[in-house]
């Protein structure tokens, strides 16, 4: 039984030349008080200048673009193949002339480096989000020709006015036709406000933990409430960190919309697809939710066979520096062990599931 790792990131080093070149975020750059130190800066507000030097973003090596260091870790932590992906925040933040160029060029990059790993490793491709969709309308039609190319990581900015915003339906379209699945993925978190005047004692703890997970949980539910799967009916999506709180909220939303007057004198809600309908038809989750629990409520929520073990690598490494096993991915390990009671419903979420869903044995 192989294992498989859906969410599993990398900066190729193109992308990494790029974020050097920057002075706002996202950017790579050394601090004056550690001029040997490499920080990567890429959430929303990450460089305040109250935030001492030393804590901003965080501590950027080749694990991140040397995938040498991916494949070590995948070994060390007995998996067989990684699909992987660009992190976030992606090409959002490129002019829209020179996108197209951009996501062409990491997508080849990618799908190269693939290659040199044959049957280890498979990816997600990029969209150039910023451009015109024709254009990004092509590179996801020159993506389908790509032989290790699976779909692609998309963030919940859409065009700029989110996933409930109409102009998207090409798009999706183009995904639907040619069968691809998005991986659906954080990054923008929520304003800044929600996490308080103290914000910053607490690290990244608010942001990762609890803006991440909502970001995708209320994108998710906007494309469920704009009727994208009504009209896209065969429009797949893998959602980050086992949907957000999606399977945790699914009946308070389902209960809102049937609540809502507005919804209903609009005639919104007629022939809608339940988030439920969804959830089971074209919703799969990772298992990146680091406890039983969650990882319980995904699978009541979609199902053992729509769920994929994943390790958020190069993120969230142990902070120590004599531990060589990386917490985050036993966590997901034990998660996944003690939800199942290593029944062969385990084997699906450990490797199975991803190898059928996304042909990792072609
Ligand atoms: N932090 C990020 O910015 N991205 C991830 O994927 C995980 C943690
Ligand atoms: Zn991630």
């Amino acid at each position: 039984m192989p294992i498989v790792d859906i969410h599993t990131h990398i900066y190729p080093p193109s992308y990494v030349d790029l974020l050097r070149t920057r002075k706002i975020v996202p950017y790579i750059r050394t601090f004056a008080d550690a001029p040997d130190s490499s920080r990567l800066i890429i959430l929303p507000g990450e460089d305040d200048p109250s935030t001492p030097s030393t804590s901003r973003g965080r501590p950027i090596g080749p694990e991140y673009y040397d995938i040498a260091q991916k494949i070590a870790f995948m070994d060390q932590h007995k998996i067989d193949k990684s699909v992987i992906s660009l992190a976030n925040p992606w090409l959002d933040f490129l002019p829209a002339d020179e996108a197209g160029e951009a996501a062409r060029k990491i997508n080849d990059d990618v799908n190269e480096i693939c290659a040199k790993w044959e049957g280890r490793l498979y990816a997600f491709g990029t969209l150039p989000l910023s451009a015109k969709t024709d254009t990004i309308v092509s590179e996801i039609h020159r993506l389908k020709g790509l032989k290790y190319m699976r779909g692609v990581i998309l963030g919940t900015s859409g065009l700029g006015a989110g996933l409930d915003d109409p102009a998207l339906d090409p798009v999706w379209s183009a995904l639907q036709e040619t069968g691809q699945l998005i991986f659906l993925h954080p990054h923008y978190g929520l304003p800044k406000e929600v996490y308080g005047p103290r914000a910053n004692e607490y690290g990244h703890v608010l942001p990762l933990a609890l803006g991440f997970p909502l970001e995708t949980t209320i994108a998710v539910s906007r494309m469920l409430l704009s009727g994208v799967w009504d009209r896209f009916t065969k429009l797949n999506v893998l959602l980050a960190h086992s949907g957000g709180t999606l399977p945790f909220l699914a009946g308070r939303l389902e209960s809102c919309v049937l609540h809502d007057g507005h919804m209903k004198s609009a005639g919104t809600r007629d022939n809608r697809r339940s988030v439920w309908d969804v959830l089971k038809t074209n919703i799969y989750l990772d298992a990146v939710v680091y406890s039983e629990v969650g990882l319980k409520a995904a699978v009541e929520a979609s199902g053992a066979d729509r769920l994929l073990f994943g390790t958020d690598h190069p993120f969230f490494p142990p902070l120590e520096e004599d531990v060589e096993e990386w917490h985050s991915v036993n966590a997901n390990y034990t998660a996944i062990s003690k939800a199942f009671n290593d029944d062969e419903r385990a084997k699906d979420v450990l490797g199975n599931n991803a190898v059928r869903i996304l042909r990792l044995d072609e």
